[in-house]
């Protein structure tokens, strides 16, 4: 169990008590007031006075303790303080008042390690496929307008869906509550503010209508013509050796084009306390009480500062300035911070390699030399039943991060931009084919700040001290999409081996009887078996013009290995190990997997089958979950 340190709670008690408080005005006068509180909390509260110390100033304050519950924390009898907004009196109270904030702007800070920092893109969880402007503009018109016109409509229904298990994962939004008005207003905005989007969607839809149409085996120059405005220059026409039309995008100038607006980024902050959070390619991120929502471009370095804070103290007055927070920003953003210092990390200062499960398809590496971190998905610090191991458990510097493919539960932003900062090299499959489906991860990670990013093709390896990183092919699991961003890795430190095969669906076995000739045999295997998989559509569909009937979209899924396929991976490479992992069983990543197993599921039952044929045969083996420690010790 790893979660050492209690996790402050923030409370408020809504008791009014008498406070006198003193300031020095703008003649260097000393000023005293008195009034009473409201919602006293140990960041802050409210004080009705009828004279009030301007924005900005700094107050000292004596509070009336008597009442006030333990919980709220230590307050100290004269409290240093900074006004952070004045109101004027309002018909409900005769006084005006003040909000303070405890401690003042100069005070240095960190972010606590349970505030959450969610990328946006026009409201929405920024996944991979809201970054890169096609993708973007279909899921926008096909996905987002979609779910909250049908929720504008009866929110009921979505409401009772997402309370029903067998929908999980389905187009409905988890709001909690009635939002209609507040779903309506960001449906006008985003048509209002993508427009050029929702063009670009249609557009998109012309133009494989068109090829359909009049792209018949003969040459595709006079249809250049007829491609949709909003694609002209931006689109190459192509057949297949079988005459097959389709179109390549010009991936790199789409993003220098007006489909790609950074000023609709922005990052939503707020405090978790428990696992379950909605899922989030069906409902969109609102503004509540208590979030902050900060709209910045995600390749701003402004944003380093806030990640850095989990570790580095800033004050207020220096973070509020790099994010640019208003008064209501900041007043809200000072309950983010503590003065207390964070847990340190203890760096692994053994003599070989030790790993560490954090979760899903996460793992870390730690050498004396080198740290490596695979699809990076983690947890925040709470407390929790399940003991884990989260942002805080990462060493300051991640020598290679490397992601095996372009799926929600593998890349996600709110992770790795967080970790950009320590990042030195990010490892993706290469790609940039121009396919609407698999568009560049280089190009996309660029665009959001990461400087560093390595491509490597099949079979190619990137060499440190005393080991190496090979990319390994990766078939299937992507419902027979042409889709390059899949790579198994096979990471070798000293003279242990181990491979990282994500959801990689063994459907071919004699690649790896190629593959095995060239990398030998395998100590350690990580395989996912999520052998059920969604339908294409589930993650695809909106990036078809023409609806796929159901029953080639239920053949076509996005399924990992199943027994007899994960088995005989083992059985190739000899593998001495063998960790199913990748299941998406650990609640911290409902918001975007959706899944709930039973015991009678596929990938528990062929699961369960293939660690029993393993520990049979004399092989070590486990289903993961949570966390997990091993060490490699060096010969
Ligand atoms: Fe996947
Ligand atoms: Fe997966």
């Amino acid at each position: 169990m790893n979660l050492g340190r209690p996790v402050r709670r923030s409370l408020r008690s809504p008791l009014q008590r008498a406070v006198t408080f003193w300031w020095t005005n703008g003649d260097e006068e000393s000023r005293q007031g008195e009034g009473r509180s409201r919602d006293v909390s140990e960041h802050g509260a409210f004080v009705f006075a009828p004279v009030c110390p301007p924005v900005g100033t700094s107050v000292v304050l004596t509070i009336d303790r008597e009442g006030i519950p333990n919980e709220i924390g230590v307050l100290p009898v004269d409290v240093k303080c900074e006004v952070l907004r004045v109101e004027p009196p309002t018909a409900e109270w005769e006084a005006g008042g003040f909000a303070i904030q405890i401690g003042t702007n100069d005070d240095r800070c960190y972010l606590k390690p349970n505030v959450m920092i969610e990328p946006l893109v026009d409201g929405w969880y920024a996944w991979a496929h809201l970054i890169p402007p096609a993708t973007a503009a279909r899921n926008l018109t096909e996905r987002h307008l979609k779910i909250m016109e049908s929720y504008i409509e009866t929110p009921e229904s979505h409401q009772a869906a997402v309370k029903n298990p067998t929908l999980l994962g389905g187009p409905f939004m988890d709001l909690g509550e009635n939002r209609v008005d507040d779903v309506r207003d960001l449906r006008e905005r985003t048509l209002h503010e993508r427009s050029q989007l929702v063009r670009l969607s249609g557009a998109l839809e012309r133009l494989d209508a068109l090829l359909r149409e009049k792209a018949t085996g003969f040459s595709l120059e006079a249809l250049y013509a007829e491609v949709p405005e909003e694609l002209q220059g931006y689109v190459e026409l192509v057949y297949d050796l079988n005459n097959h039309p389709s179109f390549r995008l010009i991936e790199p100038l789409l993003y220098k084009s007006p489909y790609y607006d950074e000023s609709l980024q922005s990052v939503m902050l707020s405090e978790i306390r428990q696992d379950d959070r909605p899922f989030v390619l069906s409902t969109p991120r609102i503004d509540s009480n208590g979030s902050v929502q900060v709209g910045m471009p995600f390749a701003s370095e402004q944003l380093d500062k806030l990640f850095r804070m989990k570790n580095e103290p800033f004050t207020l007055r220096e973070i509020r300035h790099a994010l640019g927070l208003n008064d209501l920003q900041a007043e809200r953003f000072a309950a983010f911070l503590t003065t207390e210092k964070p847990r340190p990390y203890s760096k692994y200062k053994g003599e070989g390699a030790r790993w560490r499960y954090f979760g899903h398809a996460c793992i870390l590496l730690e050498t004396p030399g080198v740290t490596v971190l695979t699809d990076p998905v983690l947890s925040y610090t709470y407390e929790s039943d399940i003991s884990r191991y989260t942002y805080e458990d990462l060493p300051e510097v991640i020598d290679y991060a490397v992601i095996t493919h372009n799926h929600q539960d593998h890349i996600l932003f709110e992770t790795l931009l967080q970790l950009r900062h320590r990042i030195r090299n990010i490892v993706v499959p290469r790609n940039g084919g121009g396919a609407l489906q698999d568009p560049s991860l280089r190009l996309l990670l660029k665009q959001c700040g990461f400087q560093n990013v390595i491509e490597l093709a099949e079979m190619e390896e990137i060499l440190f001290e005393r080991g190496s990183i090979t990319a390994v092919p990766f078939l299937g699991e992507h419902g027979d999409l042409n889709v390059l961003t899949k790579s198994a890795y096979l990471l070798r430190v000293n003279d242990h081996t181990l491979m990282f095969a994500a959801d990689s669906c063994n459907i071919s076995p004699k690649l790896y009887e190629h593959v095995h000739k060239q990398i030998g045999d395998v100590e350690a295997l990580f395989v996912g078996m999520e052998c059920d998989g969604a339908p294409v559509s589930w993650i695809y569909g909106p990036l078809l013009t023409q609806r796929l009937e159901r029953p080639k979209d239920l053949s076509r899924r996005l399924a990992g290995s199943n027994y007899e396929r994960a088995l005989a991976l083992v059985d190739q490479f000899h593998c001495k190990e063998v960790y199913v992992y990748a299941m998406g069983q650990e609640p911290w990543l409902n918001h975007v997997m959706s899944i709930k197993y039973t015991d009678k599921s596929n990938p528990i039952i062929h699961s369960d089958r293939l660690i029993k044929t393993c520990i049979t045969r004399g092989i070590k083996a486990e289903r993961l979950f949570g966390e997990k420690e091993i060490l490699l010790p060096y010969e």
